[in-house]
């Protein structure tokens, strides 16, 4: 017999992302929920990232498919049990728990938690919340103060190192940016009373938990208290943007201090994946950061499988952008992802439920592999290969690949010395 839920119970199942987004939109102030929804400029890539999924398809099969499926992986020497990481993101104030909330649920998941260096919460605190927690940096300060920064992940015990590059300081999106204080002060409070007034659920749990500082607690300088999420922008505004020699530097720095896995995110072409290997990353993410960099790069699933053609025997080659199910998981690593990073859709489970949101987040996504590789016949994550999906001819984007006429499908670019 159907259950029949309680209309009036608190925090139901949410049995999709999307209904996690829709919980998420009502409970939050509608300046916290623009900042999640994020994107630049027009919005095409942030839009083309979840589209471009729609134009793969599945081949399944009808009879013959396995009892138990394994969606069990390895990612930077870590069993995961399934191909899902936690993107970093550096978002305040969706929920007092924040950062600390997304690590227990990855631990609790079996996966690994990436933390953002805008993160609202201290590095030490997330490690202690899920010991597999991966730092990650943007290319900004000076290099001693990067050095300084690495050190102070390393102590903490993180069990490895993303360095993000793809950011380009776009302002101005066509449908307008939510106005974050730089502090919440009495005039931010008087401000921004409108929307929370609205929002009696969102705006009870800070009054309890205290009002976020919106501070950057793991950019802080020996001696200073901790920059302003603003101090901590400009800092990154005004640092030079990173040479192939400055990620090589990095990556030598990481492995003196740490010697764990160094994982370079943020990358389209597959020139740049090359020489992402040549300046020696273990792992690299192919990623448009979620559509908030350069407005009119294409999807990120089209730039995929160039990349993990050229890279893929030497590096692992992660995937992340526009992840709302999980046959898009499915798809991604059909097409040569280890693993998939997700950014929204679990800020989304955050804003929506807390640390059960994103634990509720990844049981859909764990689900629907699960249900997916049933209906295609493939008993383990690994066996996937292209031949499972329908990938309508043109459809993937090879950036930067050297030109062969013979491959219809190439965007010929050349390589630039
Ligand atoms: C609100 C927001 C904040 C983000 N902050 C960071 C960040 O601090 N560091 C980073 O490497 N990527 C950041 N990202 C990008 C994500 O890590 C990831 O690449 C992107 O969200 C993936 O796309 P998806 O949201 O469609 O899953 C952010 C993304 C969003 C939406």
């Amino acid at each position: 017999m159907r259950k029949i839920e309680n209309p009036w119970k608190q925090n139901p199942w949410l049995e999709s992302v999307a209904v996690a987004q829709r919980r998420a939109r009502k409970r939050l102030p509608a300046p916290v929920y623009d900042a999640l929804v994020a994107g630049s400029e027009r919005g095409q890539t942030v839009n083309e990232n979840e589209a471009a999924f729609r134009e793969l398809g599945l081949a399944p099969h009808a009879a013959g498919n396995p009892a138990t499926r394994s969606l069990a992986t390895r990612v930077l020497g870590q069993d995961v049990s399934l191909p899902v990481l936690i993107s970093p993101t550096g978002v305040q104030a969706v929920h007092p728990d924040g950062e600390v909330a997304v690590a227990r649920a990855a631990a609790n998941a079996g996966t690994l938690m990436g933390l953002s260096n805008f993160a609202s919460k201290p590095v030490e605190t997330v490690v202690e919340a899920n010991p597999r927690t991966l730092f990650q940096m943007y290319w900004t300060g000076d290099r001693d103060l990067m050095v300084q920064r690495m050190r102070r992940a390393h102590s903490a015990g993180v069990i490895g190192l993303i360095l993000t590059t793809d950011w380009s300081f776009s302002i101005g999106r066509d449908w307008g940016s939510p106005e974050i204080p730089e502090r919440i002060d009495l005039r931010a409070k008087l401000r921004n009373a409108p929307h929370v007034i609205r929002k009696p659920r969102w705006a009870w749990a800070f009054a309890r938990a205290g009002v976020p500082d919106l501070t950057a607690p793991n950019l802080t300088k020996p001696g200073e208290p901790a920059p302003t999420f603003f101090g901590a922008y400009y800092e990154w505004m005004s640092t030079p943007p990173p040479s192939w020699e400055d990620i090589a530097w990095a990556r030598e720095q990481w492995q003196q201090i740490s010697g764990t896995p160094f994982v370079l995110k943020g990358v389209s072409r597959v020139d740049d994946a090359l020489r992402a290997v040549d300046a020696g990353v273990h792992a690299l993410s192919v990623s448009n950061h979620g559509g908030n960099n350069l407005d009119g790069t294409p999807a990120a699933i089209r730039m995929l499988e160039p990349v993990a053609e050229a890279v893929g025997q030497q590096v692992e080659v992660f995937f992340d952008g526009g992840i709302r199910r999980g046959s898009d998981v499915v798809k991604a690593v059909a097409l040569g992802a280890r693993a998939v990073l997700i950014g929204r859709a679990y800020l989304w489970g955050l804003a929506a439920n807390g640390q059960a949101g994103v634990e509720n987040v990844l049981d859909v996504l764990r689900m629907g592999i699960d249900s997916t590789l049933l209906g295609l016949g493939v008993s383990d994550i690994h066996d996937l290969t292209p031949a499972d999906l329908v990938v309508p001819d043109g459809f993937h984007r090879a950036l930067g690949r050297p030109s062969r006429t013979s491959d219809a499908t190439t965007n010929p670019v050349s390589l630039r010395a």
